[in-house]
């Protein structure tokens, strides 16, 4: 099936892949091509619904600048230039395009003309002044005809332009970074409101298809999947087996250089969960004797890269019949611990899966504008030669690090897969610094597990916004997911009536949510996807509830609707005081307080937030989704201030009886930017995190005795593709924490140091 597509030509930015991100975040499909990708191509793919010119480094004036062919923007697809993309834009149309006095690069106030018909579509809903990111040296100085200028900052003039009538837009500013607080929504309006596209990009739609395209594309044939233990290759096979279940044959190949219980995992996981037909191979004892007395680093690397690709070969030869287990004793000769071996001259796959994701397969542009391919053949130790006589199955190649993530969620692959940090193909063979001994091994295992756990129980809070309107409604989930969960489940129980397709998957979310985590406190739980699926239920419930004569979308929500710039706080008794740090951090003042209290004596608490929050009581508005609720509150507070939420077809029911249709909201989301407090782990808050053991031996004390021991290195980076990181700035205490755990608990450590330096000129591996 073919996707409703914005496509981006890219002229060399380091931004063009988040616009990429964004728009797909917005549930709509979006390509990377290169400036020049022919106008023919464009011209006949009917998917392109609109068009984006990315940033990029040059001066339109320069000597073989990246140039625009007119015809693209003749062909009435909607297009939207971004900085140099508006420069490059304008220059074609006859426009003029100056240095500016001075480079701008930051934040800078924007400021839209709200008159103009370019600025009310591009614009819309988005207050008139917003903060902006700025990274130019050229700008506009003379618009083409039929352009208007919809928007400048104090330095630039010209920062936003638009000929409505041929559906052209231009921002001189970044729209796609986060530092532009109504980036998102900018990019929202050129999509649905200008280019009137239709969201058809989502996690559920993406497995469906590639089950049907994998299904296609193999037949009867079989494929072969080399399993690491890592997102991708992980997520690559849940979903292989999904299409073709029992033609998936996986291979982990033990290396002896895994972190603790990782092999365990993978087991429990595929073998366990998944029921895929898996071969582990037992190789420590070959890996570990090749590498006896080696400690070079790269003679150990080829060492470990050359003996994984014999073992995979070999072992191709040795699975038709699906042995569990495979052992490789030192002179790499195979057996099959739990019966005879089978082995087959020939080989019984025509495909290998591969994990290989869209940022390795964009043609990028460089600096100067020439062609350049971005290849992360960087590191392929542990990967496979090229020469291996297989067609491939890359299910991955249009989706970015995150959407395989969050397709590994909606397969029901587990958060101890899905997030974890990479790890090098040679594993711990260059995390042990000289020649690599099981000794040495086991005590770094050990080291690492304890800092790793650490990082894992370690959580922070952090505020996560979603929706691009200005109003606020902030909730605490804990409160409020917890009710809805419940209310969905008891609908589904009072109406199996209801239970479509679509309903059981979010109610299977639901149970599957609340069994696993038991209770609403664990991060999964603050999944955005999670959210957008209850929000797409809820919406089908009201839809059901239409037909059947209930209308909920009530002039309740239009009259919201009409509140200018409002700043809505939803608190229970127990949230309200996150919520007010995050008045306070970002400076908000709230027009209204909504009060959602899941506790007994309402009317109680809510007399305690109004005291709390020094507001009047006439101010606070109520939401509940029980009748008691109701009947107790209206002591407390005004009739018309209490409002039923009807989570479920249960709740609206119940509450119609007692309020007025008007004072029953159902969709929130359509309304409010959504802000909820996220609970994060710092694991999650740091790209890679490890320990190393070094050969540096020092002296230390340990009750009365010395001690000559081993000095460990902890290395924590945070980075967006680790080409280049920094170091993380973990806390003190919890350093202290993971520093005293090692020294007491694992021996032959003594001492251990924090890894300062960033990258470059280091190395995040230190090996
Ligand atoms: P460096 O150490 O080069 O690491 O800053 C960048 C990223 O690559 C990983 N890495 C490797 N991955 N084989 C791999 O498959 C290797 O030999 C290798 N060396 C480093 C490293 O863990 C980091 O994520």
């Amino acid at each position: 099936m073919s996707h409703n597509k914005v496509l981006i030509l890219d002229y060399g930015s380091q931004f063009t892949q988040l616009i990429t991100r964004r728009i797909r975040e917005l549930n709509v499909y979006s390509e990377i091509h290169r400036f020049d990708y022919p106008f023919e191509k464009i011209a006949e793919d009917k998917t392109i619904r609109a068009i984006i010119l990315s940033g990029g480094p040059n001066s339109v004036y320069d000597d073989g600048a990246p140039g625009l062919d007119k015809r693209i923007l003749e062909l009435g697809i909607p297009v939207l230039g971004i900085c140099y993309g508006l420069q490059i834009m304008a220059h074609t149309l006859g426009g003029v395009v100056e240095a500016s006095a001075k480079r701008e690069y930051g934040r800078a106030t924007f400021t839209h003309q709200d008159e103009l018909l370019g600025a009310q579509a591009l614009f819309a809903d988005i207050p008139t002044e917003s903060s902006i990111w700025m990274s130019h040296g050229d700008h506009v100085v003379r618009l083409p005809d039929g352009f208007e200028c919809i928007g400048s900052t104090d330095n630039c003039p010209i920062s936003a332009v638009a000929d409505a009538r041929r559906k052209l837009y231009g921002l001189q500013f970044h729209p796609e970074v986060h530092h532009s607080d109504q980036g998102r929504a900018m990019i929202a309006n050129f999509l649905f409101t200008i280019a009137e596209i239709k969201t058809d990009w989502t996690t559920a739609n993406f497995v469906e298809e590639k089950v049907e395209q994998i299904r296609a594309q193999v037949g009867d044939e079989q494929v072969l999947c080399g399993l690491s233990g890592g997102v991708d290759s992980s997520v690559a096979a849940a979903l292989i087996h999904k299409a073709i279940g029992d033609k998936l044959h996986c291979v982990f190949v033990d290396h002896g250089l895994l972190r603790l219980n990782e092999r365990e995992e993978v087991e429990r996981v595929f073998r366990g969960h998944f029921h895929v037909h898996l071969t582990t191979v037992d190789a420590a004892d070959y890996f570990l004797s090749r590498l006896a007395g080696v400690t070079d680093p790269e003679t150990k690397r080829k060492i470990i890269g050359e003996a994984f690709v014999r073992i995979f070969e070999e072992t191709q030869h040795c699975i038709e019949d699906n042995p569990k287990r495979l052992v490789v004793d030192v002179n790499g000769v195979f057996s099959n611990p739990d019966g005879e071996l089978k082995r087959t001259e020939h080989l019984p796959f025509a495909f290998l899966a591969q994990g290989t994701l869209y940022p390795d397969v964009i043609e990028s542009v460089s600096s100067t504008g020439g062609p350049s391919h971005t290849i992360k053949s960087h590191h392929n130790v542990g990967g496979l030669p090229e020469d291996m006589k297989f067609k491939l199955v890359e299910p991955f190649r249009d989706l970015f690090k995150d959407e395989v993530r969050r397709v590994g969620r909606e397969l029901g692959v587990p958060d101890v897969i899905v997030d974890r940090h990479p790890f090098p193909g040679p594993g711990l063979g260059i995390r042990i610094i000289g020649e690599v001994t099981k000794e040495k091994l086991d005590v770094l295992r050990e080291a690492d597990n304890i800092f790793i756990s650490e990082l894992k129980s370690n959580t922070t809070f952090e505020w996560i916004e979603n929706g691009s309107k200005d109003n606020h409604l902030i909730f605490d989930f804990d409160g409020v997911l917890a009710d809805t969960a419940d209310a969905f489940i008891q609908a589904l129980q009072d109406h199996p009536e209801f239970m479509d397709e679509k309903f059981i998957d979010v109610k299977e979310k639901v149970i599957f949510k609340k069994n696993k985590v038991d209770n609403f406190k664990k991060p999964e739980y603050f999944e955005p996807d999670f959210i957008k699926k209850e929000t797409e239920a809820r919406q089908w419930v009201g839809e059901k509830l239409k037909e059947i004569g209930f209308d909920i979308f009530t002039d309740f929500v239009e009259k919201i609707k009409k509140i200018p710039n409002k700043k809505i706080a939803i608190v229970s008794s127990g949230s309200k005081n996150y919520v007010q740090e995050y008045a306070e951090k970002t400076g908000l003042h709230f027009t209204h307080i909504l009060c959602f209290e899941d506790s007994p004596s309402k009317d109680e608490k809510v007399r305690l937030i109004a005291k709390d929050w020094g507001v009047d009581l006439t101010e606070i508005q109520f939401f509940t989704d029980t009748q008691n609720d109701v009947h107790e509150l209206k002591d407390v507070l005004p009739e018309h201030n209490i409002f039923g939420c009807s989570w479920g077809f249960h709740g609206y029911k119940v509450l119609r009886e007692i309020l007025p249709k008007e004072q029953i909201l159902h969709k929130f989301s359509d309304i409010f930017k959504v802000v909820n407090r996220k609970q994060t782990r710092l694991y999650d808050q740091v790209w890679q995190a490890f320990a190393v053991l070094t050969e540096v031996k020092s002296v230390g004390v340990m009750g009365d005795g010395r001690t000559y021991e081993n000095l460990l290195g902890l290395r924590a980076v945070t980075a967006v593709d680790g080409m280049t990181a920094d170091w993380a700035h973990l806390p003190y205490p919890f350093l202290a924490t993971v520093s005293n755990r090692i020294i007491n608990e694992v021996k032959g450590v003594n001492r251990v140091a924090y890894d300062i330096s960033s990258k470059p000129p280091a190395t995040i591996e230190w090996e």
